[in-house]
């Protein structure tokens, strides 16, 4: 049996996730959100896919990955789903793993369409299909390492002590990510349907009035942004409301609800 576990806020990282898990057999998918705080025994053959935010895992897989026991798994893989750049993604996964009893055997990153609105605009649609259609093969191809259990290092270094610089940020971003949704800022366009709140894989939104209210619980996923059917969640300071929104086209805002259990 080989488990992946998976964490995602457009939809990228589970779109992944289920393309691998479609050519394996024996297999279960787990969102890491719908499981509470106690530890983890992992066993079997397992897997994370998730993305990457700011060269690194997000906060939640991070800790997810800080209180599982993993020291009986025969392999274990990392997918993460990056606009760009993986970063220290790999390391910074072997690292953890390497605490929790188990050699990282393989790490892979897919370029996927990057959902960092508060950065950039989101691609055009010939840009996204293309980036899509490129992915399903790259997960083809990861399916078939996984079901052979290849190793792959997967690191990328990419600058000078690329290291100190992550390691750097990645705490930057772990110390001011739960907070980052005080930028967050709902417009008059809101028609208070509740999906930013049903989405958030954290329960960090509490619907006042109809209107989201932000609980400093944030994992920066930015799927409220996103999955808001008129686009009325806006980030204070940058030009969100002139760029688009994005979400997997294979998945549903369903299916991202679902995640917390
Ligand atoms: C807060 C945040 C930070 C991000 N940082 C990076 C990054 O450092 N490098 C990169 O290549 N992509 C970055 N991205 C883009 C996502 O990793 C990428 O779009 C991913 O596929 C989204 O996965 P999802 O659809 O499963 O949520 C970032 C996205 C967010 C929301
Ligand atoms: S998803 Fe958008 S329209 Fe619906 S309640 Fe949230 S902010 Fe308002
Ligand atoms: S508040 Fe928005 S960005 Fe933060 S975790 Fe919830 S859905 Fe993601």
């Amino acid at each position: 049996m080989t488990t992946i576990y998976w964490f995602s806020g457009t939809g990228n990282s589970l779109a992944m996730a289920r393309e691998i898990a479609g050519t394996l057999d024996d297999v279960r998918l787990v969102p890491i959100a719908s499981l509470g705080p106690a530890p983890v025994a992992v066993g079997g053959d397992f897997g994370v896919v998730c993305p990457v935010y700011f060269e690194g895992l997000p906060l939640i897989v991070r800790e997810f990955l800080e209180r599982i026991d993993a020291s009986r798994c025969p392999y274990a893989f990392l997918v993460v789903t990056v606009g760009g750049f993986s970063g220290w993604a790999a390391e910074e996964g072997r690292n953890l793993l390497r605490r929790a009893g188990k050699e990282l055997d393989a790490a892979f990153a897919v370029k996927m369409p990057d959902n960092y609105i508060a950065g950039l605009d989101m691609p055009k649609a010939a840009a996204r299909d293309r980036l899509h259609a490129r992915a399903s093969l790259h997960a083809a191809r990861m399916a078939r390492d996984v079901a052979a259990r290849t190793r792959r290092r997967g690191t990328s270094w990419g600058i000078p002590f690329g290291w100190l610089a992550y390691a750097t940020l990645g705490r930057v971003f772990a110390h001011s990510c739960r907070g980052r949704d005080t930028r967050f800022v709902v417009t008059d366009a809101c028609t208070r349907c509740g999906a930013c709140a049903r989405v958030c894989p954290v329960r960090n939104i509490e619907l006042v009035d109809g209107r989201p209210r932000w609980h400093h619980r944030c994992e920066q996923c930015l799927a409220c942004i996103h999955w808001c059917p008129v686009a009325a969640i806006q980030i204070r300071g940058r030009p969100t409301a002139k760029r688009g929104r994005y979400h997997h086209p294979d998945v549903s805002l369903e299916d991202i609800a679902s995640q917390r259990g």
